[in-house]
């Protein structure tokens, strides 16, 4: 079979580990999936920066736009971020033309998941996203394809690793808020902006396509009841631990009597138990399902390591003609669930 050619948009934290995925393990992945798996072209602000892997071989171009239009280029990873701008118009360039496409952009998707999934549907090309919910874990994988019998009846989850860091420091270390997340930016786990991650939106953009994957609904981030970290003093943390709790930013997600019940808030949980257990960057996704009862899925939901392997695993998807609809079932057989909350003002 002939190679799959990627044209990569994005030289950050997950397109370096991307790019060293690839051309590390050539040998692994052609034998996984059958094909050679090559990029082709790759694209970022910055054509001079040294980003410590080489990008020989490779085809540069200024403009994503350009890169995701280009005939050597099978599948448009795009790896920018932004839920508007370049990603979002490279992504209908490459779409448009009939190319697959790999992301990791869950703002992007929160905002524009059901036209983008519908021109692709139309395109016969198809979106894959694994990487955009809880870094390394294939939670996106489970639920279209392993748990695909089952009725799901609830999703709930740590999904954003900054917030879980910030709040296991002030636990473990005692600092206040103010402190940690101080120590949060100089470690450079902030979101360029910060407010995605602590004011729980990040978190929240992840459960908006985990509901739509799990119960068949249009992705309705509106309908997210959000509240952030920003105001847990040191003193919630104390009290909570005096009664045996820890406080997560925990979402939850189930369709009822009432509508789809999406929920992103900080919330008490026993210590003791695995969720109460979770520290730093570690994210942690409970699937409950009719036939197999709850599944737990762990790991580290960011970083150039776990991220690169999750876009991989949609990569290889596509060299093995694995075609799943964006989420889950065709665009069009989304329905538009009614919202028992909303988080407009
Ligand atoms: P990043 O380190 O900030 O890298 C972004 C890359 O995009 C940079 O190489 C930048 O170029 C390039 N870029 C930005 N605007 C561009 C434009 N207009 N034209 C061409 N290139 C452009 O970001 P990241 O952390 O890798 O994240 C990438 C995506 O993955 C985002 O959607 C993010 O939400 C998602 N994600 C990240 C993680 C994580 O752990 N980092 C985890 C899950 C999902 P320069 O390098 O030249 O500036
Ligand atoms: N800012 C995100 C987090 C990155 O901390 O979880 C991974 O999506």
């Amino acid at each position: 079979r002939p190679p799959l050619r990627l044209g990569i948009a994005g030289l950050g934290t997950v397109g370096v580990g991307v790019v060293k995925i690839v051309r590390q393990k050539a040998d692994l992945l052609a034998a996984r999936t059958g094909r050679a798996i090559e990029i082709t072209a790759v694209s970022a602000r910055s054509r001079d920066k040294d980003r410590g892997v080489a990008l020989t071989g490779y085809a540069w171009e200024d403009e994503p736009v350009a890169l995701a239009k280009r005939d050597d280029v099978d599948v448009f990873v795009e790896l920018m971020g932004g839920e508007e701008g370049p990603a979002k118009d490279a992504i209908e360039a490459a779409i448009a033309r009939g190319k697959d496409v790999v992301t990791a952009n869950k703002a992007l998707l929160a905002h524009h998941g059901q036209a983008l999934a519908e021109a692709a549907e139309a395109n016969n090309a198809v979106i894959r996203f694994e990487a955009a919910v809880a870094g390394g874990i294939p939670v996106i994988k489970s639920l279209t394809e392993g748990l695909a019998g089952n009725e799901i009846s609830r999703v709930m989850g740590v999904m954003n690793g900054t917030c879980n860091y910030i709040l296991t420091r002030m636990q473990d270390a005692g600092l206040p808020y103010d402190e940690v997340f101080a120590e949060a930016d100089a470690l450079g786990y902030l979101e360029a902006d910060p407010n995605l991650d602590v004011g729980g939106i990040d978190a929240g953009h992840k459960l908006s396509l985990l509901s739509s994957i799990a119960f068949g609904t249009r992705v309705d981030f509106d309908g997210v009841a959000l509240e952030g970290i920003q105001r847990i003093s040191i003193e919630d943390i104390h009290q909570a631990a005096e009664l045996g709790y820890k406080i997560k930013l925990l979402g939850v997600t189930a369709l009822t009597g009432r509508g789809l019940e999406q929920r992103m808030s900080p919330c008490l949980v026993p210590a003791d138990s695995p969720l109460g257990q979770l520290k730093g960057g570690t994210n942690m996704v409970v699937i409950e399902g009719d036939a197999v009862e709850q599944v737990v899925l762990r790991g580290p939901g960011a970083g150039e390591g776990p991220t690169a392997s999750a876009v991989m695993g949609d990569v290889c998807d596509i060299a093995r003609d694995i075609r799943v609809s964006t989420f889950g079932i065709p665009a069009a057989q989304l329905t538009k669930a009614k919202s028992a909350q909303s988080n407009s003002p």
